[in-house]
């Protein structure tokens, strides 16, 4: 670890947000879907990624798969390691929407803490939360990855829903939004998740 007396942050040096905003003419915002392994999550952000791309919208998507190929990979899913994981994330989201990028996170994400700890992190006014719903027996029938039916068998520890715990968010009003996959069609998850989201990215008309 560094020691903070010998770190001199230059924030107050950098190029300002606005400036960035102004040039991509877009405001820089965090999108975080979490939920279930399957819930339908990637789908969303690459469904919302390349809706806002084609509307001229500079986004970046960060998917626990590939963070933890990269960034994360010395992390496994102990409650620690996931609590390292999102914070993680959140920081780099952040930086992120400080330089004007409509950032869309997507991860299991799943304790209320963790989400709380991601809202501070980024800050109130840039975090849309929205929780991607879907019953574990209907993640389990998907089972895109084949990790659940892997679980089962023994083969993946610390599996969320199996022997490491979800909460939905605790009350539902902390959400956002929240997108129930098990019961809507994804162009309908899509269409509400891109009307919560369009009016945050347009810069306010002066
Ligand atoms: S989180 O809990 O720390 O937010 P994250 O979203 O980064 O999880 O990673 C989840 C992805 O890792 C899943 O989509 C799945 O492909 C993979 N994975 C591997 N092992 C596990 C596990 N034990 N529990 C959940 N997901 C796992």
């Amino acid at each position: 670890m560094s020691s903070p007396e010998n770190i001199h942050p230059t924030f107050g040096q950098l190029l300002g947000r606005e400036a960035k905003e102004a040039l991509l003419n877009q405001r820089g915002l965090v999108v975080w879907l979490y939920g279930l392994s399957g819930s339908g999550k990637s789908t969303l952000a690459n469904g919302l990624e390349r809706r806002l791309h084609g509307e001229g919208v500079i986004t970046q998507v960060l998917d626990g798969d590939n963070i933890r190929a990269g960034l994360n990979s010395n992390l496994g899913f102990s409650d620690d390691d996931r609590r390292e994981n999102i914070r993680r994330i959140a920081e780099v989201a952040k930086l992120f929407a400080s330089a004007g990028v409509v950032t869309i996170a997507s991860f299991i994400c799943p304790r209320n803490e963790l989400r709380a700890l991601a809202r501070g992190i980024v800050g109130q006014a840039d975090f849309l939360e929205v929780y991607v719903e879907c019953r574990f027996e209907t993640c389990e029938q998907r089972d895109v990855k084949g990790l659940y039916a892997k679980a089962k068998a023994g083969g993946v520890k610390q599996f969320t829903g199996k022997d490491s715990a979800f909460d939905p968010p605790e009350p539902r009003e902390t959400a956002d939004l929240i997108l129930n996959t098990d019961e809507q069609e994804e162009s309908a998850s899509l269409e509400q998740l891109y009307r919560a989201v369009q009016p945050r990215v347009a810069l306010a008309k002066t």
